[in-house]
């Protein structure tokens, strides 16, 4: 079967593959899934991992199968898979367990070993491939009236677990009621997680460069959320008109923003920063200054990588109560569809050059 892939360390190396058909029987004790994949969606990792910024082939190969955003129909389970069923939707979780004590738990998330192993991304195959197989427990069903979110269920899973984390941290407070949220970023997980905290109840102002009108500002505000272009209105100034934020999601992929969101943290927030910047920038920082106010108003940092089973399904569950509440808006964030798994370099392409593209994604075969 036909697989998009690269040959890590190699920039630019995104090619087709071939790879034998999965078997259920080759996850051992009855615990089997096979999948015919249907749609995977691609985001900056997928970009970053072509131009050789990180990624690892599975041991015995010189190539990665990309994908780790799926979506699939169940066509075959071992004896002792009871939770899905032939013809489920279903996503797939992306990490797989190490040896840590957090590992073994389900929430390989967390491990605390260096070496961390993610379907195409760190060590194994991902999904732009035809079928996969894997362990029952990695599997999460999505609901039938959910399946045009389709490959969201993982960027959901990623924004569930930073704002999940966020929550889990500040039990510290007896009492914690954030009220102003800052998402920095209006990619994929920043509309998500804008949307996860506007089902909390929160004032959440979603900030992003480029100046409204545009499908991502819409999509923002549709949630009930301000859209603010920090062309026009720098982080600082939107702090002095409506107050410091209880809580910041940085989802830029920039590490100066990342940094800079540490003077608009009011007392007792946490930042929560989920993007990863495979480069090499430095820059200056008020050191003093963040140092005197973190101390001084006991604010917190908080990195969240990943999601795991439990943040696929809080993910899921938001999803849906989403429809309810905002209906239409979240599949707005679908925009480009790639059709086949042979179009590769376009949807590639459409990554590196498409600024408008907020959600490429391949559509492998129809369900
Ligand atoms: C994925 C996460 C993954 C992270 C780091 C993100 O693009 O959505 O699942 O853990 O990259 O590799
Ligand atoms: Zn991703």
């Amino acid at each position: 079967m036909k697989a998009i892939a690269v040959h890590p360390g190699k920039a630019g190396s995104v090619h087709l593959a071939a790879l034998p058909r999965p078997r259920v029987d080759e996850v051992p004790d009855g615990r089997g899934v096979l999948v015919r994949v249907l749609k995977v969606g691609i985001d900056a990792t997928d970009k970053e991992i072509n131009e050789a910024k990180y990624g690892a082939a599975p041991p015995g190969y010189d190539f990665l199968v990309l994908g780790h955003e799926s979506f699939g129909i169940v066509e075959e389970v071992g004896a002792r898979v009871s939770h899905v069923r032939p013809g489920d939707y279903v996503a797939a979780t992306v990490r797989r367990p190490g040896s840590s004590i957090y590992d073994q738990i389900g929430t390989s998330d967390m491990t605390s070993e260096e070496t961390y192993y993610e379907r195409g991304i760190n060590l194994l195959h991902g999904f732009l491939t035809e079928h996969y197989v894997d362990d029952a427990e990695f599997i999460v069903r999505m609901p039938p009236g959910l399946a045009h979110l389709h490959v969201l269920a993982e960027p959901m899973s990623v924004a569930a677990k930073a704002v999940q984390q966020a929550y889990e941290v500040q039990r510290r407070l007896k009492v914690w009621r954030p009220r102003i949220a800052y998402v920095l970023g209006a990619g994929q997980i920043g509309l998500l997680s804008t949307l996860i905290l506007r089902l909390r109840g929160l004032d959440v102002y979603t900030l992003a460069r480029s100046r409204a009108p545009s499908r991502n500002a819409e999509i923002a505000e549709g949630y009930g959320a301000t859209y603010v272009s920090t062309s026009d209105t720098p982080l600082s100034d939107l702090a002095r008109r409506v107050g410091k934020a209880d809580l910041i999601i940085d989802a830029t992929g920039s590490s100066a923003v990342a940094f800079s969101a540490m003077s608009v943290l009011g007392h007792n927030g946490v930042l929560v920063w989920t993007s990863i910047t495979g480069g090499r920038e430095h820059i200056q920082v008020p050191a003093d200054q963040v140092n005197l106010d973190w101390v001084l108003g006991n604010k917190l940092l908080l990195g969240s990588v990943n999601g795991n089973r439990e943040h696929f399904e809080m993910g899921i569950r938001d999803l849906a109560v989403g429809e309810v509440t905002y209906p239409g808006v979240t599949q707005r964030i679908l925009t480009n569809p790639v059709e086949g798994l042979e179009n590769y370099a376009e949807a590639i392409r459409l990554l590196v050059e498409e600024r408008a593209a907020l959600k490429v994604y391949v559509d492998v075969a129809s369900g």
